[in-house]
């Protein structure tokens, strides 16, 4: 096997991560097996996966010195290979790294490249799968599974509500707790739209974000909060089972171990109830075998 697709390094650029992204992409493995293998002797039209934040194709766990394949080749290895991978990254030095690990891949995937911003190039990829999507009218459309997963909160809601648009899109999304803890202070007050404005899609965070100081809430019952708005417009884009009780806890609260500082969660959605299912029994446990403590 080629070293581009061993946990080596390769010579190729890495990105250097904390050893905390072990855990989400044990969560995103997990869910793909499970989404891969079920749903691939079904005639649906496209299998696909969309990595909108794709990076290398593998990371430098640094305090371990260890090497990891990264989001991209572990959807491209799934169990039963997707129809179409999706690739968007808009490092070009990252994206040439990722071609040349994924094109050491054997595989019958189609697999599309783009350079360039994700939250502009969603238009293009939505039209696209709408467009194939209209062509036959009955069930077996495409299905899709969207990773979200940017270094902080570079993914806008508009891109969230784009996604949607698609019949069957699941999302697993990353939600920078730390990124939120870090810029919420100094934007709330802020005339201009700012980043975390973009991420939520509005201006209703800075109201929580402001009643949560008051009341000298806990950190955690003001994301508590943020997240049940956030998931509360999921909702309305059809991602009706995202609130249900039985749900709001499956949202893997990934953290610093040395700190024990919250980074990020990864929150789920789909407009049906067997992604919850997957999702579920996908996040009961920890990489560590752990059963997790939500
Ligand atoms: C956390 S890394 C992704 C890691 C990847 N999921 C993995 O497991 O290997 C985020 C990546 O998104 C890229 N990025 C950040 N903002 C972007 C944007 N607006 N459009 C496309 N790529 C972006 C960064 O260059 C970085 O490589």
């Amino acid at each position: 096997m080629s070293d581009y697709l061993r946990p080596v390094s390769d010579e190729l650029p890495t990105r250097k991560f904390g050893p905390w992204a072990v855990e989400k992409l044990y969560y995103l493995t997990e869910y793909i097996a499970r989404f891969s293998v079920s749903m691939h002797n079904k005639p649906w039209r496209s299998r696909r996966y969309i990595d909108l934040f794709a990076g290398t194709g593998k990371l430098y766990i640094e305090e371990k010195d260890t090497y990891i394949l990264g989001s991209p080749l572990l959807a491209l290895t799934a169990p039963q290979p997707f129809t179409e991978c999706v690739f968007v990254e808009y490092n070009q030095d990252n994206l040439n790294a990722l071609k040349k690990r994924c094109g050491a891949v054997v595989t019958t995937t189609t697999i599309h490249y783009h350079n360039g911003d994700s939250n502009v190039y969603v238009q293009q990829l939505v039209a696209r799968i709408q467009a194939e999507d209209q062509k036959h009218r009955d069930k077996w459309s495409s299905l899709n599974l969207a990773f979200l997963d940017p270094d902080g909160l570079e993914l806008t809601w508009a891109t969230v509500a784009k996604l949607a648009q698609v019949k069957k899109m699941d999302l697993i999304i990353h939600y920078s707790q730390g990124g939120l803890n870090r810029t919420m202070r100094k934007y709330f007050a802020s005339d201009d739209k700012t980043i975390v404005d973009r991420f939520f899609g509005d201006t209703m965070w800075r109201e929580i974000y402001k009643r949560h100081k008051i009341d000298r809430k806990q950190p955690d019952f003001l994301h508590r909060a943020l997240i049940d708005y956030y998931k509360s417009k999921l909702k309305k884009l059809g991602y009706v089972g995202v609130l249900s009780e039985d749900e709001t806890g499956i949202e893997p609260l990934i953290r610093n171990k040395k700190r024990n500082a919250p980074l990020y969660r990864l929150l789920f959605a789909s407009k049906h109830e067997l992604g919850h299912k997957f999702w579920k029994s996908s996040t009961r446990q920890t990489p560590f075998g752990q059963k997790r403590l939500f």
